[in-house]
């Protein structure tokens, strides 16, 4: 549903550990980029030593930042996703396009 395709920039929200932006690596290709967010930064420094770990650190970036305050323009990504954030913040349908 996300039609990513290569060289697509994508963001995970809400990204954790980094399980779903590593495999997102591999759509994007070379020329792409997945970026992760999460407001927690431990979660961040998994994920980030997990994508050292896959050799992909060209291309996922994960960053220490609150989904309520994302600092790119709407039309900075090709797609968005997010898995198991909205029971966390407290106006969910805020999230909704
Ligand atoms: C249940 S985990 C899901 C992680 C990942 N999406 C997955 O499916 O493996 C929820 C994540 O949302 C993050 N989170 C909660 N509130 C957030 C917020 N306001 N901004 C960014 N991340 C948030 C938590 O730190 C946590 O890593």
């Amino acid at each position: 549903m996300m039609h990513i395709q290569v060289g697509h920039r994508d963001l995970d929200l809400g990204c954790g550990p980094g399980i779903d932006t590593i495999p997102l690596a591999q759509f994007v290709g070379r020329n792409g980029q997945v970026i992760g967010l999460d407001i927690d930064n431990k979660m961040i420094e998994v994920a980030n030593k997990k994508a050292i770990d896959e050799g992909v650190t060209d291309r996922v970036i994960h960053k220490h930042i609150d989904a309520n305050s994302i600092p790119y323009h709407s039309d900075h990504f090709n797609s968005c996703r997010s898995e198991r954030l909205l029971q966390h913040v407290a106006i969910p349908w805020a999230y909704l396009i």
